[in-house]
């Protein structure tokens, strides 16, 4: 695993700078983690979870809200230091959290490149990303004038211009309403086909992680209890029986009784 940064225990570079040229090649790991433990006071929230994700691979965690998601997610970013156990991720890695974080004093463009030199050649991906997420226009734009939905295809473009071998994301779509969501999967989709990153996505939502990934798993007590590959063609409609029997699945993994549910 050449160009994967590694973090053991305290990781000396917590959100690495973008390193397209260090990104490993499709196929290999990007986050690896091995009898990962993380205890808050007395309680144990991750109790030995082991985790591969390759790079092209879009892989949804799903668990019960306090299960320690967030936990795993601020881990595999370089967020939070204090495990046990080894983590490997690429060092090219973007996070993108529920709420777009932007910066208000700041205009969308600044926003998108933050952090990174301000060369020409830096504005021009910037104004690029803007552009793929569909705000080309925006560039100028004050963060108080978007959408929900606006400000967080901001947040997407500012994680791909940084080109991530790696992109966490925890709910980011967990605050739109349903229609603007439903875009933001076919959005998301595109990018990940064109960027090709492996992706963690955080969600609570079922539908969405059947909809969005090639690998579904699911965090209960600390550990990951269920770890599926989804393996159906796109689109992917309720109807179909194949979706139908996954969702029963993985609501049952939930402690979920489907009759319940919707
Ligand atoms: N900094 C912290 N200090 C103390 N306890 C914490 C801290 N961060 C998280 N926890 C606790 O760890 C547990 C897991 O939290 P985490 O945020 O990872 O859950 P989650 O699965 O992301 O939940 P949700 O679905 O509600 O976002 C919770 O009980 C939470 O209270
Ligand atoms: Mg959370």
């Amino acid at each position: 695993m050449t160009a994967v940064g590694t973090t053991t225990g305290r990781p000396s570079a917590p959100d690495a700078p973008p390193a397209p040229e260090g990104r490993p090649p499709a196929g290999e790991h990007v986050a690896v983690a091995r009898g990962l433990r993380r205890r808050f006071g007395d309680r144990e929230v991750l109790a030995g979870v082991d985790l591969e994700i390759r790079r092209d691979e879009f892989v949804a965690l799903l668990g019960r809200s306090g299960t320690g998601k967030t936990t795993l997610l601020r881990t595999l970013a370089g967020l939070d230091a204090d495990h046990e156990g080894s983590v490997r991720v690429a060092a090219a890695r973007s996070v993108v959290f529920q709420e777009p974080r932007l910066l208000p004093w700041r205009r969308v463009l600044p926003n998108v490149v933050l952090g990174l030199d301000r060369t020409p050649a830096t504005l021009e991906r910037g104004r690029s990303a803007l552009a793929e997420v569909g705000l080309a226009d925006h560039a100028r734009a004050w963060p108080a004038t978007l959408s929900g939905g606006e400000a967080q295809r901001v947040a997407l473009a500012r994680a791909l211009v940084r080109e991530p071998a790696l992109l966490l994301l925890d709910e980011p779509f967990g605050a739109l309403d349903a229609l603007t969501r439903q875009r933001m999967h076919r959005l998301l989709r595109r990018l990940c086909r064109r960027h090709q990153p492996g992706v963690l996505l955080v969600t609570h939502d079922v539908d969405e992680a059947i909809t969005l990934a090639d690998r579904v798993i699911v965090l209960d007590g600390g550990r990951i209890t269920l770890d599926e590959p989804v393996g159906l063609p796109h689109p992917r409609p309720r109807s179909h029986d194949d979706v139908e029997r996954l969702r029963r699945r993985l609501l049952a993994a939930l402690g979920v009784d489907p009759t319940e549910d919707g």
